[in-house]
């Protein structure tokens, strides 16, 4: 719910150095070499900067590493920080530069003075991808973040080229609001008015209610939410940018809270599981971002938004569920609901769209974390080219993902002794048989990637571009994914 900062760019200039308000940045790199801005700010430093550029400390320092100094009479502002950087870096390196700048400001007015072809639009990415906080429930009115401020030798092309960046800022943000929101503000209902908000947006978004939801025979994501008082419902956001092309499908895990069900969660961090819509968050979070670029692709989003809650209308460990589909599903574990809601949109997304493939996101298993930690999302595929394309697209973003395996071998372990399968496998390979349930809701031929993100999505300690909690993981790598393989 805060407004991503909005970067000016202006005509670089000596003069405003000295009139600047808050932190003066000033890049140098390796070599040491200053660029003008630099000069200037040495000369009223009395050399100074210079000093330190011929440090060992300096030697010393990163790419990315900043020094902070006092400002020196002559400067209005309160600070300069000096940034070890080149003069054109890696898109990644100037990202990850700005993200450092962002920590190290904190509030504070940032003025960054850099070089003709510094990549000024990345670096203004990195500051406003840090410069997030979720302080909707503090009673304490916190400071607003400064302004930013970016003063550059070719401001049009800069100004052209952070349009679109800026366009990824507000869906990471629309999906870090959503995940680090709690469960009693964020209800289903709540959730979907959300969406609904995006058509302002220019998306297309409506709603299965659960006597849609009937009609069609979803039982096994209606199954999911009967303990709760809050409704189920399938959102579905479309974008239509793309001309005559298939869409691409993207379906989302958007369970509000996940207490188990009657197979419930121990107390010790089952608070967290207010981030256990964090799938459908990132599928929201794409979608502002295609229609905020105003995206040349077909896609269309779909949510399944459901409470997982015990009680005596709940759902009970071995009842047995008709998926839309027809497929029976023995419910052995209510805890493990996601694939129960995923089953159903994934087969509505199929037959509603004929989609030209589908990825979808999940905070499904705990085991996917067991296994890639906190680092990678887990990416399962029937398809090698489908899920190269993506793993290319989330390896220039920077945001990790790893291939896992996929195997008939696997199916045993969740064949049930009454119903068609069942929603749990055994101990082992708890991300797989997950993956391997989901897999029969895919029709032979349809390209599929499951990301299982319960790792990635929410975060206990600050990443490079978040502080700690919700990271918004994927909303880069999706977005890019469709811009280099649907866009017409
Ligand atoms: N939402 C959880 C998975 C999860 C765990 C997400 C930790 C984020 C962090 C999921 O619904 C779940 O409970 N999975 C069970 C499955 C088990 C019952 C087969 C799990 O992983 O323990
Ligand atoms: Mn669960
Ligand atoms: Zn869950």
């Amino acid at each position: 719910m805060i407004n991503p900062v909005h970067p000016i760019f202006s005509e670089h200039s000596l003069d405003a150095i000295t009139k600047a308000t808050g932190l003066v940045v000033i890049c140098v790199d390796a070599a040491g070499s200053f660029g003008p801005s630099a000069k200037r700010v040495n000369r009223l430093m009395k050399g100074a900067l210079k000093k330190m550029a011929d440090s060992d400390i300096f030697d010393k320092m990163e790419e990315g590493d900043i020094q902070r100094f006092p400002a020196p009479l002559g400067l209005i502002a309160d600070a300069v920080l000096l940034l070890k950087m080149k003069k054109r870096p890696t898109i990644d390196i100037a990202r990850k530069c700005g993200a450092n700048i962002a920590k190290e400001a904190g509030k504070s007015h940032i003025n960054l003075f850099v070089t003709a072809n510094s990549r000024a639009a990345q670096l203004a990415f990195g500051i406003a991808m840090r410069r997030y906080r979720f302080d909707a429930h503090k009673s304490k009115n916190s400071l607003e973040f400064g302004e930013l401020n970016v003063f550059i030798t070719n401001v049009d092309k800069t100004l052209k080229e952070y349009t679109e960046l800026s366009a990824v800022v507000d869906g990471v943000f629309f999906t870090r609001d959503l995940v680090n929101e709690p469960a009693n503000i964020l209800t289903t209902t709540d959730f979907a008015d959300r969406l609904i908000s995006l058509k302002s947006h220019g998306l297309k978004v409506s709603v299965l209610e659960e006597a849609d939801m009937e009609k069609l025979g979803m039982h096994s994501l209606l199954g999911v939410g009967m303990g709760s008082e809050s409704p189920s419902k399938i959102v579905i956001m479309e974008w239509w940018g793309g001309g005559n092309e298939k869409p691409f499908a993207l379906v989302g895990k958007g369970v509000v809270f996940d207490t188990g069900g009657i197979s419930i969660k121990p107390a010790g961090g089952m608070e967290d599981m207010t981030m256990d819509m964090g799938g459908a968050g990132v599928v929201a979070g794409v979608m502002k971002t295609l229609a905020t670029r105003n995206a040349k692709a077909n896609v269309v989003g779909l949510v399944g938004l459901v409470e997982n809650m015990p009680d005596a209308k709940a759902q009970r460990p071995g009842d047995v569920v008709k998926s839309m589909k027809g497929d029976t599903i023995e419910v052995i574990n209510t805890d493990a609901e996601g694939r129960l809601v995923l089953a159903d949109v994934l087969w509505y997304a199929q037959k509603t769209y004929k989609p030209s493939g589908i990825i979808n996101l999940a905070t499904l298993t705990g085991a996917v974390i067991v296994a890639l930690g906190h680092e990678n999302a887990g990416a399962f595929s029937n398809n090698d080219k489908l899920v190269n394309d993506f793993l290319k697209a989330a390896d220039a973003e920077c945001e990790g993902a790893w291939r896992m395996p996929l195997g008939a071998g696997y199916d045993k372990l969740i064949l049930s002794r009454i119903a068609d399968i069942k929603n749990v496998g055994g101990r082992t390979a708890g991300s797989i048989t997950a993956a391997q349930f989901l897999q029969r809701f895919i029709e032979p031929d349809m390209p599929w990637v499951h990301l299982d993100i319960a790792g990635v999505a929410s975060v206990k300690s600050e990443t490079d571009f978040a502080p700690k909690g919700a990271t918004g993981w994927g909303v880069r790598a999706l977005n890019r994914f469709i811009s280099d393989t649907c866009e017409i």
